[in-house]
């Protein structure tokens, strides 16, 4: 992926270590780009939603026909990934432009999520995106949500929070999600699949889906979204003052 040069490597790098950054990790469909996106509004900060990167890739590969276990071929698409953030989605979220075309509700079909999490294990694609991931802590601050963000994009942060949920409750709130968006879904198909990326993000070999030793960990299977928010507010919160 395109990045910046930064204009002064040893200072930029001491501020950029300096910079706030609050990880939010888990499976699919356990509700962390909600609670990221809430947090990062609370707290006025930037969100990197890194799902969004696998996600294009994938994409990418299902569109041009590349093949999923291509590791040279996706490392080089990953590598001249150059989205664009323009504009408001219908649901008022930031659009997102790849090669001219608007894609927001594309990359979040299930089939992508799928292809997201196939091309997620090869390390050459993990590499050609980590760069870019790190690029987008910017003062006040990052939330950042995905698998890895506590554990290897980064292990610094202030604040680590891990959320696991039933796979059943997740692939309810993944059904309602895509049928709020008008994505055709089926619950039996959806529970196989999310189990099946479950299996896959955490058994790969390379940056698995886990918590960070030092991550809160919260199962959410039965809790509402604000209470899950209002939880990891104030602890973040007290992380960030102390
Ligand atoms: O969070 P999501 O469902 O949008 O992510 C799609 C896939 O991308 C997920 O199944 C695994 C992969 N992914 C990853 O391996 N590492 C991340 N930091 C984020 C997502």
């Amino acid at each position: 992926m395109n990045s910046p040069t930064p204009s002064s490597p040893a200072l930029s790098s001491a501020v950029h270590s300096s910079i706030p950054v609050v990880t939010i990790d888990g499976p699919a469909a356990s509700g962390k780009g909600t609670l990221a996106a809430s947090l990062a509004a609370a707290l006025g900060f930037h969100l990197l939603d890194s799902g969004l990167f696998y996600r294009m890739i994938g994409w990418k590969a299902l569109d041009s026909g590349v093949p999923l276990s291509d590791e040279a071929a996706l490392a080089r698409l990953a590598a001249d990934l150059r989205p664009r953030f323009e504009g408001k989605t219908e649901e008022g979220s930031e659009a997102i432009w790849l090669e001219g075309r608007e894609l927001s509700l594309a990359l979040r079909r299930q089939e992508v999520g799928t292809a997201a999490s196939k091309v997620a294990a090869l390390a050459g694609v993990r590499a050609a995106l980590l760069q870019a991931q790190r690029e987008a802590r910017r003062m006040p601050g990052l939330v950042a949500d995905g698998r890895d963000m506590g554990t290897v994009v980064f292990p610094d942060a202030i604040c680590k929070i891990f959320i696991t949920a039933g796979v059943e409750a997740r692939a309810q709130r993944r059904y309602k999600q895509l049928i709020e968006k008008g994505l055709p879904s089926n619950i039996t198909t959806l529970l196989q699949e999310i189990g099946e990326r479950d299996a896959r993000d955490a058994g790969r070999d390379v940056a698995p889906l886990k918590a960070a030793p030092d991550a809160l960990e919260i199962d959410t299977t039965t809790l509402d979204v604000a209470v899950v928010l209002a939880q990891v507010l104030a602890y973040c919160r007290s992380r960030l003052e102390g």
